[in-house]
């Protein structure tokens, strides 16, 4: 069975999100998403997410595309997940293209092009401003 992983935030999930899974899928027969923790997240990324990890965990599992959800807890971990769970594909949007390469002589490393014209900071900019029009 050749086994995928992906990391990331994935709030207030959008198509963006979900075409990252898609392609991330279909990319081997099961899917592992490593979720940042809010604590990984508040530490280590800045963000402050609008859903918990628990509702975020909840939402990915309940995608067709998902087989199992972990916690992210820190940057380090990723060498490990790959061994761990047995890893044949990294992936991961292009936003990240290089960071990841010295994951190559466990597995193979592929950076996803991001869908364009959506982020989760984007939604949170736009629901913000037309707050502060209306
Ligand atoms: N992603 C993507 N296309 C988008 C947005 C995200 O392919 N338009 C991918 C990212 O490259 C990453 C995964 O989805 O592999 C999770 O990204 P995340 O950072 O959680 O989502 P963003 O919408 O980019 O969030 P933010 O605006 O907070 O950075």
């Amino acid at each position: 069975m050749k086994k995928v992983i992906t990391y990331g935030t994935f709030d207030l999930l959008h198509y963006g999100h979900i075409e990252l899974l898609r392609r991330a899928s279909k990319l081997g027969d099961c899917l592992i998403v490593a979720l940042s923790t809010d604590e990984f997240n508040s530490r280590e990324k800045n963000k402050k997410t609008y859903f918990s990890y628990e509702e975020r965990k909840k939402m990915l599992e309940a995608i067709r595309y998902v087989d199992k959800v972990i916690p992210e807890e820190n940057w380090e971990q990723k060498r490990t997940d790959v061994v761990d769970f047995d890893i044949d594909v990294f992936v991961i949007g292009n936003d990240w293209t290089g960071h990841f390469d010295d994951l190559k002589d466990l597995c193979e490393v592929v950076y996803l092009e991001r869908t364009p014209d959506i982020s989760t900071s984007q939604i949170k900019e736009d629901l913000h401003d037309k707050k502060t029009n209306a």
